[in-house]
């Protein structure tokens, strides 16, 4: 009994892997792509089917809307979007009154499918790539510093000058998470 359960929760806790890339995400047994997940996003690896894995993805999201787990509560950081209408199903571990936005947030997680490519062990590098990326965004002007932008504009100015710098779609997203999670009203720990 007792080493049944240790395997169960062996099993459970999964592979934790950070998405490399933007990531097509899929329900069980179907091809198609029900949302996307962000690079740099954590995710657990709960199990593997050929070419592809169940991920666990976790999140924060407004209670009355669930089509996306957010990096933290009250900030577009996307972890993970879902298409409308995609019914994903959220399992809320907890609720709670956001005590910025007064409204009612959730913690939850999906299960979703995805190719088994673009996951990695750490996201120490993904970050050194954003900031090096980032680094061009000084050509043809002085750097505009993570802490010059909130969270929540960070992704339109780097859409903005997305085209100036060359970025294709991956690069957009992973230098967006990273001024996003730098930017100037993140909590300190984050
Ligand atoms: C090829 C030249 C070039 C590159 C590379 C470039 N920019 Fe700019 N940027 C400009 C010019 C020109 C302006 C002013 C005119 C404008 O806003 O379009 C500007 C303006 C801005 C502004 C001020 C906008 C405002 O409304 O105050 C910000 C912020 C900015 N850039 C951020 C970035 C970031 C972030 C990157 C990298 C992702 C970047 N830029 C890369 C040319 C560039």
């Amino acid at each position: 009994m007792i080493l049944v359960s240790m395997a169960f929760a062996y099993s459970y806790a999964g592979d934790v892997k950070y998405a490399s890339k933007v990531k097509s995400l899929y329900k069980d047994g179907s091809d198609k792509v029900v949302g996307r997940l962000l690079p740099t996003a954590q995710v657990e690896v709960l199990e593997q089917k050929g070419d592809k894995v169940l991920l666990r993805i976790e999140g924060y999201a407004q209670a009355d809307k669930q089509v996306a787990l957010y990096f933290v509560p009250n900030r577009r950081i996307l972890n993970a979007g879902f298409s409308k209408n995609a019914d994903v199903e959220f399992k809320i571990t907890k609720s709670f009154k956001e005590s910025e936005s007064k409204q009612e947030w959730v913690k939850a997680s999906v299960e979703l499918w995805s190719e088994n490519a673009d996951l990695v062990e750490s996201v120490e590098p993904l970050y050194k790539e954003a900031q090096e990326l980032f680094g061009n965004c000084s050509v043809c002007h002085a750097l505009h510093p993570p802490k010059e932008f909130n969270a929540n504009q960070w992704p339109s100015v780097v859409k903005s000058m997305k085209s100036r710098v060359g970025y294709d779609s991956n690069q957009e997203y992973l230098v967006s998470q990273y001024l996003q999670k730098n930017a100037k009203d993140m909590p300190k720990d984050k």
